[in-house]
């Protein structure tokens, strides 16, 4: 099957050079080599100098995430063959701080995650064994529950590159992700923390976050919201 091209978007600050793309040649000796199988035989076997992410190796943490070939993807899980070329070009994500090659500064996107409060929120004392939710409502969440919080959609957004403050998309999926949930208790104060300044309206609908390797859709969330935004001014109820 021959070498893997791997051309690598490279980087560090403290070395005073600009970035610049270098290349690698991996074997290709397995049909189910994926790009992060691929880094690591570059790190281990070529030069143990180039720095990413990675942690659990199967399309759930997020942290490998990175443009490749165009697209944002999960390194972890694509394999060279879905790419249907040998020449691959790896790029970090856009819009956010390059601490080194494909590793990425974080701070800013889990600084807006948070304040959006990501986890339940009970609008009533902790019951004897659990809060129960219908089958009806559980399955309300299916479009919104499997961020991985790999900040995809948040790189590929123009409005986080123009505005620091824009909480950006995956925020507002999350406060979607709890808006939708019939056990929170907060959908009052998450929907009016979407109406602040950096929140839904500030989303230029330009549908970029919709490259999520998840395959949610941040825009439906951001939509979502406005609606219900709107809904609350002109009927004065919150939903
Ligand atoms: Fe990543 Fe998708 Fe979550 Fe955005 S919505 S952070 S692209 S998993
Ligand atoms: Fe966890 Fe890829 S290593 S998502």
């Amino acid at each position: 099957m021959g070498d893997v091209i791997f051309n690598i978007l490279r980087y560090d600050p403290d070395s005073g050079k600009g970035p610049q793309f270098e290349t690698f040649r991996v074997p290709y000796e397995k049909k189910d080599l994926t790009v992060l199988d691929g880094l690591f035989y570059i790190v281990e076997k070529l030069d143990g100098s180039l720095a990413f992410r990675s942690s659990c190796r199967s399309g759930v943490c997020g942290s490998c995430a990175m443009h490749i070939n165009g697209k944002h993807r999960l390194a972890c899980n694509t394999q060279i063959a879905s790419l249907r070329t040998q020449e691959i070009t790896i790029r970090p994500l856009a819009h956010v701080e390059v601490e080194k090659d494909l590793c990425v500064d974080m701070d800013l996107f889990w600084e807006k995650y948070e304040l959006v409060r990501p986890y339940l929120v009970p609008g009533s004392p902790p019951p004897e064994k659990e809060r129960v939710q219908s089958q009806e409502d559980r399955e309300e969440l299916n479009v919104v529950i499997d961020c991985i919080q790999c900040a995809s959609c948040y790189s590929a957004c123009p409005v986080t590159l123009t505005s620091e403050e824009y909480i950006g998309p995956a925020a507002l999926l999350k406060i979607d992700r709890f808006v939708r949930d019939s056990r929170d208790g907060a959908h009052i104060q998450r929907i009016e923390q979407a109406d602040g300044p950096y929140g839904a309206w500030r989303c230029h609908n330009v549908f970029a976050c919709q490259c999520c390797p998840k395959e949610l859709d941040p825009p439906r969330s951001i939509a979502h919201i406005k609606r219900r935004l709107l809904r609350k001014r002109l009927l004065g109820g919150e939903k």
